[in-house]
């Protein structure tokens, strides 16, 4: 019998204690050992915790599962910086191999974490910090390691696809849509981590490191989120036969250069992210050789991160013992990524102006001085004498695109820039 002790009892603590239960005999079968939950840390002993289970012992003290020497195994479900942090280095040093769903822990600490598991010989799992139950960092661990990979594209956070398509298909308010993530357990207990778009953000660091094995940090890379995104941007996307995804993007350019962003970005309807709907996550990977990889599945919720819990809690049990390289992190190369600014993009530009006789050779003689070339325009009456103008745009350089747009919002038949949002999936 393998003993579990978990820091925190939360949703994502019973999605896991469902899964180990419900598949006991599988589990038992494919790794040769029963796996079970011994005791769990949690702040207050009088909270009401309904269909907890009685084998589960809970404690407020740390050493209980720390030096229980029947637990070999310890997960952290609490999430935040402190105390997750400081408790996964103390299960460490008691030679605990560890399993956390926290995304922050890893992207921000994952040089200190993995030198301090390594140094202990124990093993970290952390499939579930991304992407909820997809297997993807096995995947790029181990499934794709023998390419290359040259690009991903993620919608790696469940909260805000699941409010950008109850928007588009459910004709929801923002507000609603992020309440109604927030019911279902997508969200994180500060829902401004998911719209602002730091989750992705956190995300990408990871995928950075296990895809591309590079070490960067949150201040090299640039995220928006989708705060700025109104139903309009979404009806507007839709006629021009694209749809809005938070993206978290990495790729290798063809120089050796590095991009690493998140923003929302409209996506061709033909394109396969288009179809991830809901809490559903997917990364879409360009890797030499195999070409293109997509995978899809419940990125967020208690049962998609209890699975990919238990998923590294098997794997753990299968290496035995011993630490296998699969789980000890290569030394991630530390790389400074582009700055968006000199990264080329198409744009999708709505804005309102007078409906007057030059409007349109006014904004096209401006974005033409800074190079910036329209692929396709649609003027749509607003009111009397107010039009909208939907634009997109030919790939540019960012900083060009904003020397542009502060020009064109000089001008007085310019009444408003409405949006600006990146277009498509490919750099130039
Ligand atoms: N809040 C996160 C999301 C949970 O919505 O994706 C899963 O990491």
């Amino acid at each position: 019998m393998i003993k579990i002790g978990l820091l925190g009892y939360g949703n994502i603590a019973e999605g896991l204690e469902e899964i180990l239960s419900k598949n006991a005999s599988r589990i038992k079968k494919r790794c040769g050992h029963a796996v079970e939950i011994k005791s769990a840390l949690v702040r207050d002993l009088s909270k009401v915790r309904k269909g907890i289970p009685p084998h589960i012992q809970l404690t407020t003290h740390p050493a209980d599962i720390l030096d229980d020497p029947e637990i070999s195994i310890v997960v952290e479900v609490m999430g935040g910086e402190h105390p997750a942090l400081e408790l996964l280095s103390d299960a460490i040093k008691a030679k605990k191999h560890v399993v956390t769903a926290n995304k922050l822990l890893i992207a921000v600490h994952k040089e200190y974490l993995f030198d301090l598991a390594k140094t202990h010989a124990v093993k970290i799992g952390f499939e579930a910090s991304v992407g909820g139950g997809i297997p993807l960092i096995k995947t790029l661990k181990v499934g794709l390691s023998p390419n290359e990979i040259e690009a991903i594209y993620g919608i790696v956070n469940g909260t805000t696809n699941f409010i950008l398509s109850q928007i588009e298909t459910e004709k929801k308010e923002f507000h609603t849509a992020l309440k109604h993530a927030q019911k279902l357990g997508f969200a994180e207990a500060d829902p401004h981590m998911d719209v602002s778009g730091l989750d992705a953000a956190y995300k990408l660091i990871i995928l950075a490191n296990v895809g591309f094995k590079v070490n960067i940090q949150l201040s090299d890379m640039s995220y928006e989120g989708i705060t700025s995104i109104s139903k309009d941007d979404i009806d507007c996307s839709n006629q021009l036969g694209y749809t809005i995804k938070l993206l978290a993007i990495g790729r290798k350019r063809s120089d050796g250069q590095y991009i690493f962003k998140v923003h929302p970005t409209l996506i061709p309807k033909t394109h396969p992210l288009a179809h991830i709907q809901n809490e559903l996550n997917a990364i879409y990977i360009q890797s030499k050789g195999l070409g293109e990889t997509l995978l899809s599945g419940k990125g967020a919720g208690p049962l998609p991160t209890g699975s990919a819990i238990a998923s590294d809690i098997i794997d753990i049990i299968l290496d035995g013992p011993h630490t296998g390289l699969r789980q000890v992190e290569a030394p991630a190369k530390p790389v400074t990524p582009l700055s968006i600014d000199l990264t080329h993009s198409q744009f999708f530009i709505r804005l309102t102006v007078t409906d007057t006789l030059g409007v349109l050779e006014t904004v096209s003689r401006v974005l033409g001085k800074h190079h910036i070339s329209i692929a396709k325009l649609i003027q749509q009456p607003v009111k009397k004498n107010t039009a909208q103008l939907l634009i997109i745009t030919h790939p540019i350089i960012e900083s060009e695109l904003k020397a542009g747009i502060e020009e064109v919002k000089k001008e007085s038949v310019i009444l408003a820039i409405n949006s600006l949002i990146r277009v498509g999936l490919d750099e130039n």
